[in-house]
């Protein structure tokens, strides 16, 4: 099951798609006197800087792409640390130890991103950069983390895969850091199926973000430099790009559309008396793509969760530290806290929590039970009365 963009595939993203099938042309570079080359790479970029309002956006083929491209660019290099939370996909982790550097987990707070109080425990003289993770839609402190950084020196790099179209205080997801990561698989807000966007203000970080996603070879944006680094090859494509500004110009209607199923799929939920939910850092910032609850007890979650054919977070499988045994054995091996219980308050929240689908309907993510996008008000309040009527039996067993 897919995030909400999939859920709106219609006829634009098909003529787009056709338009440059028919062209035949399909590299992102080329002759841009040559009529067939219709240069959709670039547009998405230039748009995406609209969109997004940053300087450089930089199309890659995937999330991950974007966050080894986003850590190469602030200059991430073996034996660095990297300070990330512990509530996470993996790609977050993978990416760092991908550039050599060493993962140092936090514990998360009950937004279910990093607390910047644990940031703090957690630098040392080889952090060189904070890698908040914008988990579920939810934007981290980043007023806070800004600021530590500022303190210590630090790089920002934002993990904005699950928070494309999210704002914090006006500023998107991704633009508020040194650099952001988003990406656009089949899951999240908007989707090409697989891709992803490097987004900063920064025209060095750019550059190197640039020549490391296409093999070394420097930018021709004005103002940028050959920095001559040895790179890999994460390009976009023509078809891909073109699918991906059809679905860039639905992104603002989209999260009109999932706050307004949000607002009133938690209106009903608000009415559960004793209900909790996690805490938003923006509340109409937000993206909207689920609806946490806090439950009281990761007994009470698990039989809410078994009701409704769903589980508390702790079961969503690569999302959380505490699952992942190849990085526990990466995290041992390199002195750093490791399994589960190494991070408790993490635990505890993950395993009191739910993750109801408003717009991304995963239960690899934990959100295999809700609504999404194109529910029907009438759905929306007969899944909320379903998970009251779970919420009041199981209360009512204790
Ligand atoms: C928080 C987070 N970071 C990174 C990624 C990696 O994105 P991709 O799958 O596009 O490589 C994901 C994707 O699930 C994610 O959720």
């Amino acid at each position: 099951m897919p995030g909400p963009g999939a859920f709106w595939v219609g006829e634009e993203e098909k003529q787009a798609i056709a338009e440059v099938l028919e062209s035949q042309y399909l590299f992102r570079f080329g002759d841009v006197n040559n009529p067939k080359f219709l240069q959709k790479t670039a547009a998405l970029e230039r748009e995406a800087e609209r969109v997004f309002k940053c300087k450089y956006a930089l199309a890659t083929t995937s999330g991950t792409a974007s966050l080894l491209s986003s850590l190469f660019a602030v200059g991430i290099k073996p034996g660095d640390e990297v300070i990330v939370p512990a509530y996470t996909y993996l790609a977050t982790y993978t990416a760092v130890i991908f550039l050599g550097g060493i993962p140092v987990l936090a514990e998360v707070d009950d937004s279910l991103t990093i607390d910047p109080e644990e940031i703090k425990k957690k630098i040392t003289p080889k952090t060189k950069a904070i890698l908040p993770v914008h988990m579920l839609g939810n934007l981290s402190q980043m007023d806070a983390i800004l600021d530590i950084a500022k303190e210590h020196g630090l790089a920002v790099v934002e993990d904005s895969c699950q928070a494309v179209g999210a704002t914090y205080r006006g500023k998107s997801a991704g633009t508020i850091g040194d650099v952001g990561a988003m990406s656009l698989n089949f899951f999240k807000t908007i989707t090409t199926g697989e891709g992803g966007m490097v987004v900063t203000d920064n025209p060095e970080y750019y550059e190197r973000a640039f020549e490391f996603h296409h093999q070394g070879t420097p930018s021709e944006r004005e103002g940028t430099r050959n920095l001559g680094v040895i790179g890999i090859n994460f390009r976009s494509n023509e078809v891909t790009a073109a699918f991906a500004l059809a679905q860039l110009a639905k992104l603002p209607a989209l999260v009109e559309r999932l706050h307004y199923v949000k607002d009133k799929f938690k209106g009903y939920l608000s009415q559960i008396p004793g209900l909790k939910f996690r805490t938003l850092n923006d509340e109409r910032g937000e993206s909207a793509a689920v609806c946490v609850v806090v439950l009281d007890s990761a007994e009470e979650t698990k039989k809410i969760g078994a009701l409704l054919g769903t589980g508390p977070i702790q079961e969503s499988g690569w999302h959380v530290y505490s699952n992942m045994d190849h990085i526990n054995a990466f995290l041992k091996e390199h002195g750093q806290p490791y399994g589960y219980g190494a991070y408790p308050r993490t635990d505890d929240l993950m395993a009191r929590t739910i993750a109801l689908s408003v717009g991304v309907v995963d239960a690899g993510l934990g959100a295999g039970f809700g609504v999404n996008v194109l529910s029907s008000d009438e759905e929306i309040e007969a899944k909320a009365r379903q998970f009251e009527e779970a919420y009041r039996k199981v209360k009512s067993e204790q």
